[in-house]
């Protein structure tokens, strides 16, 4: 508060101060960008759904996740607790499936609201031998407010403690009732560790992405999702973006949030060098010249110069929406203080 600045430094913030009064025109630049018209019905083709697994801690996400997959991802997490989303596209019959892995500690209740919003379909991990508990009650709400669908999956029925009667009467507090118990609600009895049940539960996916009537038009600049990114030594920022329209190709222009450029190189999920992406489909890109936040909307774009200015504008749109929230924050404490 008591330190000088320069001419040029106040004009600076007495300009952006100035553009705050305009923020109604302004706020919105980016939703305006993203407006699109009504895709024509003929464009569009069937896609994946985008299923993805959430509940309490250790109820075994990951777990069930591996099984479907074969693969051992647990066993390489930092004390068995998955600490960020993981994407994986899984073959069952010829029809495909795109999984989000969420974790289930409490302090990540962003990527669980993200996940939820990002997917189609919830699959709703209950342990069998622990039941309802506070992160369960948070993943359904987290399902409903997304409006998605929910698919109960009551995990580690191998248990000897397992009482599956049980959840499913917890889980009736929260309107989600069996087909046994007199409701519409799908629950599958699993075992990750048996694989008991996988199948069915792999089944009543794909039954429910048949009635949801999932597509989307791949032929059209990609749209979509930063599920995480972070920065590598070596490679630079590194995004895994899940794909919702349109295709996205090596070379083509990007903007993902406040970050931009142009897709250099491109993996899927099993880490194998593709040249591109279709809807659904979870890659990881290399390319950008700043690491965008997990949440972040990217958009392909037709010129390097269009994808800059999308960034650009959501930086500037950034700015303006903290200026506003610390004036709001300084008003108060200045009401505290006199
Ligand atoms: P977070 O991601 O940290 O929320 O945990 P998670 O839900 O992914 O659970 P995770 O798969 O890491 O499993 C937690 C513990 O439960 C591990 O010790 C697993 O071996 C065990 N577990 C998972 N599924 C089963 C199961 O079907 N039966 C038994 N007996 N144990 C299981
Ligand atoms: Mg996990």
């Amino acid at each position: 508060v008591n330190q000088e600045i320069d001419y040029d430094t106040a004009e600076e913030i007495a300009m952006e101060f100035d553009v705050l009064c305009e923020k109604e025109e302004v706020v919105d630049v980016i939703e305006e960008l993203l407006k699109e018209e009504e895709e024509d019905e003929n464009t569009m083709e069937k896609r994946p759904p985008v299923v993805c697994v959430m509940g309490h801690v250790d109820h075994g996400k990951t777990s069930l996740l591996d099984a479907i997959r074969h693969t051992n991802v647990i066993d390489r997490e930092a004390g068995g607790i998955t600490q960020h989303i993981g994407a994986y596209v899984v073959d069952v019959n010829g029809e495909k499936i795109t999984f989000l892995d969420t974790p289930g500690h409490e302090a990540f209740t962003a990527m669980r609201m993200r996940g939820a919003n990002s997917t189609d379909i919830a699959i709703l991990v209950v342990a069998a031998d622990d039941g309802v508990m506070p992160q369960t009650v948070e993943a359904i709400n987290h399902a409903k407010a997304a409006g998605i669908e929910i698919i109960v999956a009551i995990n580690k029925i191998d248990k000897p403690s397992a009482n599956v009667e049980r959840v499913k009467q917890e889980l009736t507090e929260y309107e989600l009732i069996a087909e046994d118990w007199g409701g519409s609600t799908v629950f599958v009895p699993v075992s990750a560790h048996t694989g008991e049940g996988i199948s069915d539960l792999l089944e009543m996916i794909l039954l429910t992405a048949e009635v949801l009537e999932l597509k989307a038009n791949p032929k059209r600049e990609a749209r979509g999702l930063v599920i995480e990114a972070q920065l590598d030594k070596g490679k630079g920022s590194v995004a895994t973006v899940l794909v919702q329209k349109g295709t996205l190709h090596v070379g083509d222009a990007i903007a993902a949030g406040s970050a931009h450029g142009k897709v250099r190189a491109m993996m899927d999920d099993k880490g194998r060098r593709v040249k591109e992406a279709g809807p659904s489909k979870p890659v990881e890109i290399l390319g950008l010249n700043d690491v965008p936040k997990a949440g972040e909307i990217f958009v392909g774009c037709a010129t390097e110069k269009e994808a800059r200015n999308f960034a650009e504008t959501f930086i500037s749109q950034n700015k303006m929406k903290l200026l506003e929230e610390t004036k709001s924050k300084m008003s108060l404490d200045d009401l505290f203080s006199q």
